[in-house]
């Protein structure tokens, strides 16, 4: 596969300051990138949150539309962005904001079916994780939130490079090759790599940069924690269908549910078409105004 060429070394990242692939990336917007500062301070105060998204217009007019979805069934219409911080929590309302804001910076590049799959696949896992926290007993705001930004990566690469990003998914799907495998062939670092150089440098907590670098690996004897909910929202979004690429080798349900907690698998009603409908479902409110919904599955 040719790479793309604009790749000034084949130098380790590490050894190189910012990895080639991640140099020019357009800047994520300024409301997601003071969003994702707040994340790692515990002293902020509601009306701080308001404040900082009320400043653009437009994207406070996103918050409020997802707000007043069907999502979160609302009895009375949110006016306001303090007002949705105060119904919905601040919690909920910084992955509202993420949600929209990634959404915001990858639309230049989803009008391509493949690309339109990851981000599918990012909020497919974020709602997955969400719903599956509070039977794990962790935070499902915060889970929702670690799981949309746990391939913060790989929508950093296709932003920046989402030709040569769409012909790699291309050959990967033709070829089964590994995913992770073809983005360090192609772009010197994967996904997770360049995931955790992006939270970083921008200073993220350490609890989601684990997340980041490590929700591929494979378990070990620690206790189920936010990185293996993670890792388990990211199968069940392929095994429902909403995985990268369209693969015969995604991992049936029922081989997904043995890697949740017994006491989660007691108390979460499993029925794989009944979930893959839902998440479909909220995945279109999320993505109105944003023309994802048109994607194929
Ligand atoms: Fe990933």
């Amino acid at each position: 596969m040719t790479k793309p060429e604009s790749r000034a070394a084949r130098l380790a990242p590490e050894t190189y300051g910012t990895p080639w692939a991640l140099r020019n990336l357009p800047p994520f917007p300024g409301v997601a990138i003071q969003v994702l500062q707040i994340l790692s301070r515990d002293d902020v105060h509601v009306s701080e949150i308001g404040k900082l998204i009320s400043v653009e217009p437009v994207f406070a007019a996103d918050v409020l539309q997802v707000a007043n979805s069907a999502l979160y069934g609302l009895r009375s219409r949110v006016m306001t962005v303090s007002h949705a911080v105060v119904v919905l929590g601040l919690e909920r309302v910084k992955g509202v904001t993420l949600t929209r804001a990634f959404g915001t910076y990858l639309m230049p590049v989803l009008g391509v079916e493949a690309l339109q799959r990851c981000w599918q696949n990012s909020l497919a896992g974020a709602l997955l994780a969400e719903k599956l926290a509070r039977s794990c007993g962790i935070n499902p705001d915060i889970a929702y939130t670690a799981a949309l930004l746990r391939d913060i990566g790989r929508l950093a690469l296709l932003v920046n490079y989402p030709g040569p990003y769409a012909n790699m998914l291309a050959v990967a799907q033709e070829n089964g090759y590994d995913l992770m495998d073809v983005e360090r062939n192609l772009f010197d670092i994967d996904h997770c790599q360049a995931g955790c150089w992006l939270m970083d440098s921008m200073a993220l907590p350490a609890e989601l940069r684990e997340v980041v670098a490590g929700h591929h690996a494979q378990p070990g004897d620690e206790p189920f924690g936010l990185v293996r909910l993670v890792r388990v929202a990211d199968l069940m979004s392929d095994a429902l269908g909403f995985g990268i690429l369209v693969s015969s080798t995604a991992p049936d349900f029922a081989d997904v549910l043995p890697e949740l907690p017994e006491t989660a698998r007691a108390r979460f009603p499993f029925d794989a078409e009944e979930l893959r409908t839902e998440i479909a479902s909220k995945i279109e409110i999320l993505s109105q105004g944003q023309d994802l919904s048109r994607a194929k599955r």
